[in-house]
């Protein structure tokens, strides 16, 4: 299959954009926080055409055709998001009548490895050359945050989008979600970033993340702060009572290592950043408590295996496990991962 057999027409123009994992900065970016993602080598395409009052889409993995009109509400399916990007193009006051794509995906869905966002901005970046708008790529990210969060509904911050639209392979985008100021970096010579995914599906992953979220405003309201990236002070988040201390100091314990790791990569110190991966890794779980049994045994065996750190990716509560492997380990570190979990995809 492809565009034409599905719409009678040659596409008119194509975008494309990636899935990430996360290696610093994990539920920092709703609290105006630092980041820390790198692209995974895993895209969304999609090709497109122009249709009249109407959205339609073709998605080869799930193998069905969606079509709906421009006023529609959201339904659930991933038709929601090609509609949502379209209505903030609309929103934004350009001149989008429409759209069809056909859409094929290499970033799994519900894994956490960001493929809502590859979704957004490939079908943004296709709309950009369809309509020739004059849009930057940080322009879409957040074209595409505003669908997700207004059209779609799901309250999430704007790390996944970024990265989607700005990221590029083999560097890390070290990005301030305050004042939108990025940088990318190179990722240390010598390692390979992978996504470990047991097909651990997000189950309740959204009204944990609202939770969570939630819980994060209440401890910057006590704090007197606009947000907790504003909590410079450790020490500061014990004067709350539980469990707001401990949502506290993983947010402000996590910004700081970020600034960490993104001097350990200037200075290209893999382990150093590995590290930090691991103290991420163990204040998600116990501070945050976003984390499950399976992705705790997940990182301890990839540490076993020799990689130099590792931690869940987005937002926990299910999803994948992100590890920094040095290549003199990856033949060793592969194997014994996929005979300790069998099932266990090795992405990137
Ligand atoms: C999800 C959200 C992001 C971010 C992460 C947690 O991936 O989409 O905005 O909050 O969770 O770091």
């Amino acid at each position: 299959m492809g565009f034409q057999e599905v719409f009678g027409a040659p596409p008119e123009a194509s975008g494309q954009a990636p899935g990430r994992v996360n290696l610093l900065g994990e539920h920092t970016d709703y609290q105006e926080g630092y980041v820390l993602p790198t692209p995974l080598p895993l895209f969304t395409r999609v090709e497109a055409g122009r249709a009249a009052g109407r959205v339609e889409a073709y998605s080869e993995e799930l193998k069905e055709v969606r079509a709906r009109p421009l006023s529609a509400e959201p339904m659930g399916d991933f038709l929601d998001y090609l509609l949502g990007v379209v209505w903030a193009l609309r929103a934004a006051g350009h001149p989008v009548e429409g759209a069809r794509f056909y859409v094929r995906s290499e970033v799994p869905m519900g894994s956490g490895l960001s493929s809502s966002a590859a979704l957004e901005v490939a079908a943004l970046k296709a709309l950009r050359a369809l309509y020739r708008l004059p849009l930057s790529d940080q322009d879409l990210a957040l074209l595409a945050h505003k669908a997700e969060v207004e059209y779609v509904g799901v309250r999430c911050g704007v790390m996944d989008q970024m990265v989607a639209a700005l990221g590029r392979p083999g560097q890390a985008l070290f990005l301030d979600t305050q004042s939108l100021a990025h940088e990318l970096l190179p990722l240390p010579p010598g390692v390979r970033v992978v996504a470990l995914d047991l097909g651990l599906r997000r189950r309740l992953g959204e009204a944990g993340y609202n939770e969570r979220r939630a819980e994060a405003e209440e401890a910057a309201r006590r704090l007197r702060v606009r947000a907790l990236r504003d909590v410079a002070d450790l020490c500061l988040v014990e004067t709350l009572p539980p469990p707001l201390d401990r949502r506290a100091r993983h947010i402000v314990s996590e910004n700081l290592r970020v600034l960490r790791g993104v001097e350990a990569l200037r200075r290209g110190d893999a382990r150093a950043l590995g590290e930090l991966m691991v103290q991420s890794h163990h204040s998600l779980a116990r501070d945050y408590e976003v984390s499950l049994p399976g992705l705790d045994q997940l990182v301890e065996e990839a540490l076993r295996a020799g990689a130099y750190g590792a931690k869940l990716t987005g937002a926990g509560f299910g999803g994948a496990v992100v590890a920094l492997v040095p290549e003199g380990a990856w033949a060793g570190f592969e194997t014994r991962l996929k005979e300790a979990f069998p099932g266990l995809k090795v992405l990137g």
